[in-house]
């Protein structure tokens, strides 16, 4: 996997990884580097049904346990048939969310002991780790603003239960799992770059674009400069 690289969107709802991701992708395309687009849930047959599951209204009977073996079914999914072969010949991979999202959602919001989340995380990745994690950070305000004004589809099975103001011993959910990526992004500084994403879309590429060039010209080591769009 000499010339592969795997990064990784992460952040509240709303953050804006589905955007940047897109982008990021046009911008890697264009500077001539073999990059693919993955996502999570979903990307695969058994994925993209499993998402319908986990992200759509209507599915609120869902329990925790449940929720986190769906999420790592997907994950095993994505990695097995898109993530790994695609590293494996040398692509930039770029997905929106990944495991940190488990730890974050599952572990730190719903409570799940975090030993069994660590587990399953290992388990389904194996050795597949993102080089590089952008930490979107959002006002969590802002964020949900964002995610309902916006979505057109019905994937708000989790923004109604942040509307909700939904606890979890004694705490916020919404709370808890944006806490919970602050201490993610603490426990993994080396892999996790924090981006303010409450600024303008056009800021936000200026700053991963030379998080990238930097991150790319260590990992293949030679500069790596990508031009912009204009
Ligand atoms: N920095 C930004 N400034 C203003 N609007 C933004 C910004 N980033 C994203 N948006 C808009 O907010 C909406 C939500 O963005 P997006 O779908 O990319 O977020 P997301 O992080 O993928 O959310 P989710 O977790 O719900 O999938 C979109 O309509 C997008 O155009
Ligand atoms: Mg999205």
């Amino acid at each position: 996997m000499e010339e592969s690289f795997f990064i990784t969107l992460e952040g509240f709802e709303g953050s804006g990884k589905t955007t940047l991701a897109e982008i990021l992708y046009k911008i890697l395309l264009k500077n001539g580097l073999k990059t693919v687009l993955a996502k999570e849930p979903g990307g695969t047959i058994i994925g993209d049904k499993i998402r319908k599951i986990v992200l759509e209204r209507g599915n609120e009977e869902l329990g925790y346990k449940a929720e986190l073996l769906l999420f790592a079914a997907s994950r095993a999914e994505n990695v097995r048939i898109n993530i790994k072969p695609s590293l494996e010949k040398g692509f930039i991979v770029i997905c929106d969310r990944y495991f940190d999202s488990t730890t974050a959602y599952q572990g730190f919001g719903r409570g799940i002991d975090m030993s069994i989340i660590e587990c399953i995380n290992s388990f389904v990745v194996e050795d597949i780790i993102p080089d590089l994690t952008l930490f979107l950070d959002v006002d969590s305000q802002v964020g949900l603003q964002r995610a309902t004004i916006y979505n057109k589809n019905l994937e708000l099975r989790f923004e109604d239960e942040f509307l909700q103001k939904k606890e979890v011993d004694g705490k916020l959910f919404l709370e808890r799992v944006r806490d919970g990526y602050y201490q993610i992004a603490r426990q993994n500084p080396d892999r996790i770059k924090i981006i303010d994403a409450n600024r303008d879309i056009s800021l936000l590429i200026k700053d991963i674009i030379e998080v990238l060039n930097f991150r790319l010209s260590q990992k293949y080591k030679k500069e790596i400069i990508l031009k912009l769009p204009n």
